[in-house]
């Protein structure tokens, strides 16, 4: 199986910015990943639609952006209207989230939603068939360059099991050992930030590429 690679600009130069996002532009990759952190939600401030938008136009791949924001109906508008693609929120700070993903829906774009290490499954189970795709943090969110959280496997299979047709995003600690694992629990797309940006890009993402056609 061929899977989705999406790196997230988390981990690329921010004073080289224009670059990465070309080279990203130039590789295999099929997601550009956009790690929004709100200071509150998690720990870290990183950027809003103004960088989205200002990198919008370097780029035709698929915007990603992951809101780990407190309360995420006050800005699916604005990330919605700076051309992001599949917009992800958090389950744990979406009190209708059934609501909030027609929000998203509306905009005529993807909804997504992300589940942390410590969430059970049971809190999407009834808005999964609403949903494109959902993230299972294999970390803690807040920073790259974490190590993968093993128990989080299991949850991948339940996701699975309840859709078997949606996109299982894995986001965090993924490198060619921990790619094959979650692979084989069923997830399809994997977010790569220190692995891809620690080397040269496309090769980096060719590896994880080539983990996943060999299952
Ligand atoms: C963490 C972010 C991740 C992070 C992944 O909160 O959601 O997308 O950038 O980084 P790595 O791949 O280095 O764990
Ligand atoms: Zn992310």
């Amino acid at each position: 199986m061929k899977p989705i690679i999406a790196p997230s600009v988390l981990s690329a130069d921010f004073s080289n910015m224009s670059e990465e996002i070309e080279k990203l532009e130039k590789s295999s990759a099929e997601f550009i990943h956009l790690d929004v952190m709100d200071g509150h939600f998690v720990p870290p401030i990183t950027f809003g639609p103004q960088f989205i938008k200002s990198i919008r136009g370097k780029s035709k791949k698929i915007f990603d952006a992951h809101l780990m924001v407190s309360n995420p109906e006050a800005h699916i508008d604005s990330f919605a209207a700076v051309g992001c693609d599949i917009i992800t929120i958090h389950a744990e700070v979406a009190s209708h989230l059934h609501k909030l993903i027609a929000q998203i829906k509306n905009h005529g774009i993807k909804a997504g939603v992300a589940l942390n290490p410590s969430t059970p499954v049971e809190m999407i189970k009834w808005v999964i068939q609403d949903v494109d795709m959902v993230l299972i943090m294999s970390v803690n969110p807040g920073f790259g360059g974490q190590s993968f959280i093993p128990t989080v496997v299991d949850k991948i299979r339940e996701v699975k099991k309840l859709n078997p047709n949606i996109l299982i995003q894995v986001d965090g600690g993924i490198n060619e050992q921990t790619a094959k694992i979650v692979m084989e629990a069923g997830a399809n797309v994997l977010v790569a930030g220190s692995f891809v940006f620690q080397g040269n890009f496309e090769e980096q993402i060719q590896k994880l590429i080539r983990v996943g056609l060999a299952l």
